[in-house]
């Protein structure tokens, strides 16, 4: 865990909005609480919010409801704020130097500075933080977390990632994509990795193909103004669900390194195959759900996808010709994320009718019912040869999962960037999802559907799968029915 001789402090610019209220600061008590952080470790907020030490701790705590007294006071004996501008490299140089003054002699003087901003600040922002001298790594060492949306399009990462490159090394860049934090996500490596049954059947030879559903219950709530320029593919897609492809697909790296494992993740990432507008048209399905145009922030005349389903494919040995399709979307029937493995049935059918049970399906379930599920053929008892489909489960147990922003902020604060974005990575991805998002634009191809609040989305997304596949989900209750 943490040497105590470190002194990390977690700066975190634009403190006073939403994901700081929700996510940082329950993630930094937890983390406070659970005694990994070092005891000199400290939070600073900055923001142009006028806010006075205590505002900002009752504003962290109002996050937090019904935490015990003894343990809020000595997470809020670290916590300060500071008043002004990210981008205003007067405020940051002097913020670097009472940083710097609180430091004992021999400490650390360790930095993470976490990106909480619009992405429209993120530039200047990188750039006062160079000119400031925050970023000189002479009395410790200086890491900057930046969320997601990193860029619109390949151009603009291309362009953010360049310019990070002229103030900070590779390795002080942690871009954050909290799928990476989730448990369930990180078990992928472990249950392809750390198990010998998985890997031999695990590609083309023996998988049909593979689905990837993040599916929401909510519509966009009050991010109606940000969701509306970014839409599904932008906000999901070129992220988190580019991410779960990466780690069904990717070889297995040679070793747990942060780069071992990015090398591959970046690897198959290359290999999807490029597609131009005219596959984009054929190949995916967007809609939006009905009374999104109302929403708070939203134009009404919007054509921005809240759905979206997407097939690809990977031009490797291991995944020629198989199908990876893609679904996301806000204010479906339920919230789930899902990753479903389907295998090709046997090659010879010898049961008759009952043959037509279900092919085998591994169902990585990611949320809300961690787990994994390995569905197989059975014989139904009786005296006649009845198949039925039933089901090995695995849950995690109850209460036992973390939220993703503490394990991915404490390995920011160690220097572990194995579950944080390389630049290859993200550019990867937005290569990937560049041409959907040219053909979705407007009045573009395909068309956008209007689907009911509380359905699965446009029914035609099926279609993308091939004909005889269904999209899958791993509490299917039809399951013991056999066909
Ligand atoms: C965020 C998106 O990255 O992920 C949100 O911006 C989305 O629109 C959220 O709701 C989903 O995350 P999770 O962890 O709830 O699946």
């Amino acid at each position: 865990m943490v040497d105590q001789s470190q002194k990390p402090t977690v700066v975190i610019l634009g403190a006073s909005g939403d994901l700081t209220q929700r996510k940082l600061g329950p993630a930094l008590f937890h983390l406070s609480k659970s005694g990994v952080l070092p005891d000199h470790c400290s939070v600073v907020g900055v923001a142009r919010s006028n806010f006075s030490n205590e505002d900002f701790r009752a504003f962290l705590r109002s996050g937090l409801p019904n935490q015990d007294d003894s343990d809020w006071n000595e997470f809020a004996g670290k916590v300060s704020y500071f008043s002004g501008s990210s981008t205003d490299t007067e405020v940051l140089h002097r913020l670097d130097v009472e940083i710097a003054s609180g430091c004992r002699d021999g400490d650390q003087d360790n930095r993470i500075y976490y990106l909480a901003l619009k992405p429209s600040l993120y530039p200047d922002t990188l750039i006062a933080l160079a000119e400031s001298g925050s970023l000189d790594e002479t009395t410790g060492s200086r890491r900057v977390v930046i969320e997601k949306p990193f860029g619109t399009d390949l151009e603009s990462a291309q362009e953010l990632n360049s310019l990070a490159h002229t103030v900070l090394n590779e390795d002080q860049i942690y871009r954050i994509d909290h799928y990476l934090g989730k448990d369930t996500v990180q078990n992928i490596l472990v249950f392809r990795f750390a198990n010998a049954i998985f890997e031999p059947i695990w590609n083309r030879n023996y998988i049909d193909h593979v689905q990837i559903s993040v599916l929401e219950d909510l519509g966009v709530e009050s991010r109606g103004a940000y969701y509306d320029t970014s839409g599904v593919l932008r906000d999901m897609v070129q992220s988190h669900l580019m991410q779960l492809l990466a780690l069904i697909a990717m070889e297995p790296p040679a070793s747990s390194t942060p780069d071992a494992l990015r090398d591959e993740k970046a690897k198959v990432l290359s290999a999807v195959h490029s597609v131009d507008a005219e596959y984009a048209a054929n190949n995916s399905v967007r809609g939006q759900y009905a009374g999104y145009l109302d929403e708070d922030g939203v134009d009404p005349a919007s054509q921005t996808a809240t759905f979206g389903a997407i097939k690809l494919l990977v031009d490797t040995w291991r995944w020629q010709g198989v199908p990876f399709v893609l679904r996301s979307g806000k204010s479906l029937e339920r919230k789930t994320s899902e990753i479903a493995i389907e295998f090709k049935r046997p090659p010879q059918s010898i049961f008759g009718v009952g043959d037509q049970a279900r092919p085998n399906r591994l169902i990585i379930s990611l949320q809300p019912d961690e787990g994994v599920h390995l569905e197989f053929v059975n014989k139904s008892p009786g005296s006649n040869t009845k198949l039925t489909t039933e089901s090995l489960e695995f849950h995690f147990p109850k209460g036992e999962i973390r939220d993703a922003y503490e394990r991915l902020l404490l390995d920011a604060i160690i220097g572990d960037a194995t579950h944080f974005n390389r630049s290859d990575e993200i550019e990867s991805s937005w290569r990937i999802v560049d041409p959907f998002i040219t053909a979705w634009v407007d009045d573009g191809n395909p068309k956008l559907k209007s689907y009911e609040p509380g359905s699965m989305g446009p029914v035609d997304s099926a279609l993308l799968l091939g004909e005889g596949r269904n999209w899958i989900l791993g509490d299917d209750d039809t399951l013991s029915e056999g066909l």
